[in-house]
């Protein structure tokens, strides 16, 4: 066998090809395989309001976002396909976000086709460039390989994205709990605010 008749990276039979809905106008997949669900709680320590977060938590634990996939093998040559669904909300004055990741394998980069909402993409590479790119529907946002990405929900509706990146790219989230990214967005009466993260706005003790 050769590449051209054996497209499967493991050796074996290549995949059937496959087909899903994904409804452009409601913004969503039909019947996802897989649904990664992340509440309040699971965001602990990404918000520099931290009583704020918590005061969220004992009102109820709101959900976050969900990831609604149709997962591939996680193989070089595949495209994983998903919809992230950020809801809308604030911790404090900090917009609800994403928790963000670099790529396990980091020169991979990742495609998000904004579907509804409004918001930003905030990234950072680990050499410490920086970038804040607006998202909105029919907006096209290209994640270059080497970026760490998290989106951040604006509005007053979820955010909805489809995203498409390499699969064998996994998540690294290692660095973003800790360090977390250069800017934030913030909300106040109203208007939004890029703010550049300084030790002015460090997490409360
Ligand atoms: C995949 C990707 C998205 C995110 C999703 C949730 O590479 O960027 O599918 O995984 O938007 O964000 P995280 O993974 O940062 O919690
Ligand atoms: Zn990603």
């Amino acid at each position: 066998m050769n590449a051209h008749n054996n497209p499967s990276a493991a050796g074996g039979a290549p995949m059937t090809p496959w087909a899903i809905e994904i409804d452009l106008l409601e913004a969503t997949m039909r019947m996802p395989d897989r649904l990664l669900v992340r509440r309040a709680s699971d965001m602990r320590g990404y918000y520099r309001d931290a009583a704020a977060l918590e005061h969220l938590i004992a009102a109820g634990d709101p959900l976050h976002y969900e990831v609604l996939e149709k997962p591939v093998p996680e193989e070089r040559g595949h495209l994983m396909v998903c919809i992230s669904r950020l809801q809308p909300g604030l911790v404090g004055d900090e917009c609800f976000m994403t928790k963000g990741h670099f790529h396990a394998v980091p020169a991979t980069g990742e495609i998000y086709l904004c579907l509804r909402g409004t918001g930003f993409m905030v990234m950072k590479t680990a050499a410490g460039l920086k970038a804040a790119v607006p998202m909105r529907r029919h907006q096209m946002v290209y994640v270059p390989p080497w970026w760490a990405h998290r989106s951040i929900n604006t509005g007053d509706e979820p955010l909805v994205s489809f995203c498409v990146y390499p699969a064998e790219a996994g998540h690294n989230y290692g660095d973003i709990a800790t360090a977390g990214f250069p800017q934030r967005i913030l909300r106040r009466g109203g208007a939004v605010q890029i703010v550049e993260e300084t030790a002015n706005f460090s997490r409360p003790a």
